[in-house]
């Protein structure tokens, strides 16, 4: 079950944090940062037996309201490889998609294997661009995005 984060609870943010922390390690978003983005972008949730076990976060592109820049995403590290993943994304995005959003953008590392399946493979995302040392040395970036047609072709 996916769902729009509309309320900021402690334990859903201690959760948050914690799958945030389980994925990206120091640069995983904190509560400091989540808090903002719940308020003024969006965060869903992916809940099996009203446990959340995928988060996702969004916000907006100040040049380009259309655009929406996908932050991150993360799945439980027991879960994954199970579907969550891409079906968080996917009714997220079509959510957003029916919303006022026409693409959605966002950076991945060249070896993340797992998450280029997903965003290409299985949503249709393309790569725009690569970003050297985009988040400091030695931390380069493949640019994805995905337009609301494509998402649309590849359903
Ligand atoms: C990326 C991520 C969100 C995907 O979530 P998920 O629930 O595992 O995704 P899905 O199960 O929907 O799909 C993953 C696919 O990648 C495949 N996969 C996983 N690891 C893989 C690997 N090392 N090599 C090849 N394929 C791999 C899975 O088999 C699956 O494909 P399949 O359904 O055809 O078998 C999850 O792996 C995660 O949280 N990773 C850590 C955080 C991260 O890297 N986030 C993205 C960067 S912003």
């Amino acid at each position: 079950m996916v769902e729009l984060v509309a309320e900021i609870e402690p334990k859903l943010l201690e959760r948050l944090v914690e799958l945030e922390r389980e994925a990206f390690g120091d640069g995983g978003m904190n509560e400091w940062h989540l808090v903002p983005v719940i308020r003024h972008g969006r965060v869903f949730v992916s809940k099996d037996n009203g446990i959340v076990v995928g988060e996702v976060q969004y916000m907006l592109d100040w040049d380009n309201p259309g655009l929406a820049y996908l932050i991150g995403v993360a799945v439980a590290g027991e879960v994954r490889g199970k579907g969550v993943g891409t079906t968080l994304l996917a009714e997220s995005m079509q959510r957003l998609f029916d919303d006022k959003i026409d693409s959605v953008e966002l950076t991945v590392e060249a070896g993340n294997v797992a998450a280029i399946k997903v965003y290409q493979d299985k949503l249709g995302f393309e790569v725009t661009d690569f970003r050297k040392n985009e988040y400091g040395p030695g931390q380069d970036r493949l640019v994805m995005v995905l337009t609301r047609d494509k998402f649309k072709e590849s359903k």
